[in-house]
């Protein structure tokens, strides 16, 4: 079993990519080597999502397809494995093991037993204590990484499925984050995105959030630090003037509406109001000029009125988000919203989604395209091939995607550029020429 092939795929959010990477460090430091397709397997190790029925059915799929590969034992981890636990032999016979969210640390056991005896292990007991930390950091590193500050949330908002399956809140030791960015930084990355599903939750001891950005700009040599995901109704100013006093702290964040109207907001239990919203974006603007703002949105929530959705195409209107990820409500079995009835079709929520999209595109478009001509810098990330040309491509500090000719370059250099075009919502960059 000892150097077998693990093949890894993940679904869902960052914090599932994260999980899968200590996944990863944990099997590796029990000798299993990490392969790059299903076919060089001996164990294949899917961490999927249950945050709406179209990412369960598209993780059954896939969980169905790869059952092709008979001589590998397949394992189901993260939320749909939480949230389904036996149901899911039934659904993919051909299953090993189904591993809940806080059991990853005996994962290389419950491999050893389930090939020993051969049978079908479901392991999903909670245990709200649980923060993973990555066992090692290699020597040589991506130049962007993730690493979760919390797990859990304690938010309950009335549509979300998370709370039910990724329990309490908890909050790493801040030592710790400081100790693994030093060490990534080490291994050559330039950039960390602090994870959490409301990072403002994050509380250890004396230590809130801020105090934690704050030691982690001043103990470690990260190039730029982001965090994600940040709830409207825990913002404070004291983000905002870290982002202006240090240019390390990237001028961009992930702040989820998801709705422009009161009544709705309300109904999704989420704590602000649209004023709210759209008074703190236009403060952290005044703190932090030009500070980029991403969302998520969703529409159809239960009773949803066609006026009340105009409220929202308003918001964004209004707020120039840089991006924003738009989802139809996907009723989840057990949340506080699943006992109100759907009552928003599906064509109708189509039409809605539909009509966000294109309001959002045309916004990104006004607010994308006001950077052109600007200067600014990019982290390369890697080359991309469009056309018969060969670009580098990277991202700006406010998370920008830009596209850099130039052959001198490696991955992991931060490169000044000049915006000079957009090719649907990706920036064409050229290097300003110094005299
Ligand atoms: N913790 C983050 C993200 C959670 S899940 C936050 O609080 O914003 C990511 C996004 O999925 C959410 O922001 C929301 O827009 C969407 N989402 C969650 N539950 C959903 C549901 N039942 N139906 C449709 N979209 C949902
Ligand atoms: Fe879900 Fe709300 Fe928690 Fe985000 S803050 S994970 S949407 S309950
Ligand atoms: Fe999905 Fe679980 Fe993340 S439900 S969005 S993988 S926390």
């Amino acid at each position: 079993m000892k150097s077998s092939g693990v093949y890894y795929e993940s679904f869902g959010c960052q914090m599932n990519a994260f999980d899968t990477e200590v996944i990863a460090s944990i099997m590796a430091e029990e000798g299993y080597r990490e392969v790059s397709s299903p076919d060089e397997a001996d164990i294949i190790i899917v961490n999927t999502c249950s945050v709406r029925e179209h990412a369960e059915r598209r993780a059954l799929g896939r969980l169905n397809d790869l059952s092709r590969h008979r001589d590998a034992l397949l394992v189901v981890c993260g939320c749909m494995a939480q949230r389904m636990g036996k149901r899911l032999f039934e659904l993919v016979p051909s299953l090993a093991i189904v591993a809940g969210t806080d059991t990853y640390d005996r994962l290389p056991k419950i491999l050893a037993a389930a090939r020993e005896s051969g049978e079908q292990i479901a392991l999903l007991d909670r245990d709200d204590t649980v923060t993973y930390a990555m066992r090692r950091i290699e020597h040589t590193g991506p130049c962007s990484r993730y690493l979760s500050i919390t797990r859990g949330c304690a938010n309950y908002c009335t549509y979300c499925i998370v709370p039910y399956l990724r329990g309490e809140v908890r909050s790493k030791d801040p030592s710790n984050v400081v100790a693994t960015v030093q060490k990534m930084t080490a291994s050559g990355t330039r950039e960390v995105t602090l994870l959490g599903q409301n990072v403002m939750a994050y509380r250890f001891g004396d230590t809130d959030f801020p105090s934690l950005l704050g030691r982690v700009l001043n103990e470690t040599g990260i190039l730029r630090l982001r965090f994600l995901t940040s709830h409207p109704r825990d913002l404070t100013d004291r983000i905002f003037h870290l982002m202006a006093d240090d240019e390390r702290l990237c001028p961009h964040i992930h702040l989820p509406v998801q709705a422009g109207s009161n009544r709705i907001l309300g109904l999704m239990g989420r704590g602000y109001s649209r004023e709210h919203y759209i008074d703190i974006v236009a403060r952290a603007r005044e703190i932090v000029p030009g500070l980029a703002v991403t969302t998520d949105i969703i529409v159809g929530f239960p009773t949803e009125t066609d006026a009340e959705f105009r409220e929202t195409i308003d918001l964004v209107e209004r707020v120039g988000f840089d991006a924003a990820f738009t989802f139809k409500y996907s009723p989840r079995e057990g949340t506080a919203a699943a006992g109100m009835k759907d009552d928003v079709g599906p064509e109708e929520k189509r039409r809605r989604l539909r009509i966000l999209n294109e309001t959002i595109e045309n916004a990104r478009r006004d607010t994308l395209s006001e950077q052109l001509g600007t200067e600014t810098e990019i982290l390369l990330d890697g080359r991309v091939q469009k056309g018969e040309y060969e670009f580098w491509k990277g991202r700006t500090p406010h998370f920008r995607n830009v596209l850099v000719n130039g052959k001198r370059h490696e991955v992991g250099d931060i490169v000044p550029v000049r915006l000079k075009s957009m090719l649907n919502f990706t920036f064409i960059g050229e290097e300003p020429i110094r005299r």
